[in-house]
């Protein structure tokens, strides 16, 4: 596992962009897209080196992580809005799918996403957030670490979290569709990205402590190609952070 401590958000931007852009230019041809506050620095890079530096997403499709249930379509924060507005709609990706929140077979929509992102994967590199809880995607604390793509309730935290995003904490859904930690864990290189110090304890526990449900991106700490960018806040609570080996991995 290489971890990065950056001293801000732009700084971390332009280090998990380098990973993106590495990949992209050497003939990546999956990626997957994160949704939430933590990303959006990566997106504003690789839109401005799209645009002023030749990078070209035209071979490349994106998956989505997860997506609430129940919002209309194109509602502002359905994920695959926010992804077309912060990102999708200023590149030039060759296509970007996510888990269908509005289905009438909710169960159903998982499998076939499920199944969607092994028959296009692996994924060559997918980014990730954290929850303050520890989430990843929307496994919430309890997910299996093998778990595949499902419809699930958020807790009453992460709702409280996603509340910024909405009029109210009333009007975020109660559930979602996300990948699961075992659907994640398939993709070739997991990078994810930390910024501000309310992350330090979900980071040191997902990188230095137990690999538990409890703790979902744990699971990091089984994958063999992992990449941590923490804005220095994020890493405060790391004990061990060296540089290329901070989970003593
Ligand atoms: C949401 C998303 C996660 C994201 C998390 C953290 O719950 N489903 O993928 O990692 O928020 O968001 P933020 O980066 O805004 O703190």
């Amino acid at each position: 596992m290489d971890v990065v401590v950056e001293r801000d958000e732009a700084a971390c931007g332009a280090t998990v962009a380098d990973v993106f852009d590495r990949a992209v230019r050497s003939g990546a041809r999956t990626i997957g897209l994160a949704t939430g506050s933590s990303p959006l620095s990566v997106y504003r890079e690789l839109i401005r080196r799209h645009r002023e530096e030749g990078l070209s997403f035209a071979a490349v499709r994106a998956f989505l992580l997860d997506e609430y249930v129940g919002l209309p379509a194109g509602h502002p924060q359905s994920y695959a809005q926010v992804i077309r507005t912060e990102f999708a709609s200023h590149v030039d990706l060759a296509g970007v799918s996510g888990p269908d929140g509005g289905s009438s077979d909710l169960s159903c929509a998982a499998d076939s996403y499920d199944a969607l992102v092994v028959s296009s994967g692996p994924v060559d590199v997918q980014l990730l957030g954290i929850g303050a809880n520890g989430h990843i995607g929307f496994n919430e604390p309890g997910s299996a670490l093998d778990s595949r793509t499902r419809v699930t309730t958020l807790t009453s935290q992460t709702r409280q979290d996603n509340a910024r995003f909405f009029a109210s904490v009333d009007e975020v859904p109660r559930r979602v569709i996300t990948q699961g930690l075992g659907t994640i864990s398939s993709a070739r290189h997991l990078v994810l990205i930390a910024t501000g110090e309310h992350k330090a304890k979900a980071v040191a526990a997902a990188l230095e402590g137990p690999v538990t449900a409890e703790c979902p991106a744990s699971v990091l700490q089984r994958h063999l190609m992992v990449t941590v960018v923490l804005e220095e806040g994020a890493a405060k609570l790391l004990g061990r952070v060296r540089s290329g080996d901070a989970a003593g991995h």
